[in-house]
């Protein structure tokens, strides 16, 4: 038990990436808050680990209202004393190209994506730094955020926002010895999601297919699932990674290193 007597936010707790990371931490022993701006993936995601001898709240709130974030890091706080992990991983995926995008969907995806994650870390930072808890923070970034990616112009801006905004923030909080880094996901493989969401009581939902192969193209062969994000969320929590911030650890089946016109052989 890597996290005995922790407690962490985990923000988006939809079945699929934060359901799996905020599993993976009440496995290791973490109280989980599990917060997302839809209430049932924030109930859901807590009844599923309470159901499994865990322990953990859901909070409906929604990351880009800072009044909503005061409240939801007071009910970490009233409900399990402080907080000692926050997985900034609540997001909002897909977009569209420069040329198409409209200015109020850029404005809400930059809100989100990146405007949350100041949020949520300024108001659990604070707490730490009262309660002088030695915390660690983590930003869940994407692929999207290393390379220009074509027709998602607000995602792979805000993603790659996201790598600086880690750095920047590991400096402000080092001295309170609050560690803060970044895991990059790449494209995720989409059946644990989906069995997941079942799990929870929901409709089986049926796997789409994207225009690109990306298993072909990932190096390793093979996409991750969110319970590799899951155990390298619970490293960067723990002990372990006590002499790591300001660092992006990537869950990508070597997608970013891969020399970019290389395909895989089969
Ligand atoms: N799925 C992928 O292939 C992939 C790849 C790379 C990175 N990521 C990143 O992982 C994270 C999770 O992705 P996912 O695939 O599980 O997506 P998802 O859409 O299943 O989950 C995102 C969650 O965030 C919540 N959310 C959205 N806006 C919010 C707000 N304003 N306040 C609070 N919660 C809000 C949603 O309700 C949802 O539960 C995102 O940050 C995403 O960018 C995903």
């Amino acid at each position: 038990m890597k996290l005995a007597g922790h407690v962490a936010i985990v923000t988006g707790t939809s079945p699929n990436i934060g359901g799996g990371i905020a599993e993976g931490l009440a496995a290791e022993g973490a109280r989980v808050v599990c917060a997302d701006a839809l209430a049932d993936n924030a109930a859901q995601c807590a009844e599923w680990i309470r159901g499994r001898g865990g322990e953990a709240v859901a909070v409906t709130a929604d990351v880009t209202d800072e009044a909503q974030v005061e409240a939801m890091v007071a009910r970490a706080r009233d409900a399990y004393g402080g907080v000692d992990v926050l997985v900034n991983n609540a997001g909002i995926l897909g977009g569209l190209s420069v040329l198409e995008m409209p200015l109020e969907r850029w404005n809400r995806q930059i809100a989100v994506n990146l405007t949350g994650t100041f949020l949520c870390t300024k108001h659990v930072a604070r707490l730490m730094v009262e309660q002088g808890r030695r915390g660690s923070i983590i930003v869940i970034v994407s692929t999207a955020g290393h390379q220009g990616q074509a027709g998602n112009i607000a995602y792979s801006t805000s993603k790659s926002g996201l790598l600086n905004f880690t750095r920047a923030a590991a400096m402000d909080l080092a001295r309170h010895g609050i560690r803060v880094n970044s895991l990059t996901p790449t494209a995720t493989d989409a059946e644990e999601g989906i069995e997941r969401a079942v799990a929870w009581g929901r409709p089986r939902a049926e796997r789409r297919g994207g225009m690109l192969d990306f298993r072909k193209m990932a190096p390793l062969g093979t996409l991750p699932s969110p319970r590799h994000y899951a155990r390298a969320a619970v490293f960067l929590a723990s002990d372990d990674a006590e002499m790591i911030t300001g660092f992006d650890l990537r869950v990508d089946a070597g997608a970013v290193a891969k020399y970019w016109p290389w395909i895989p052989p089969p």
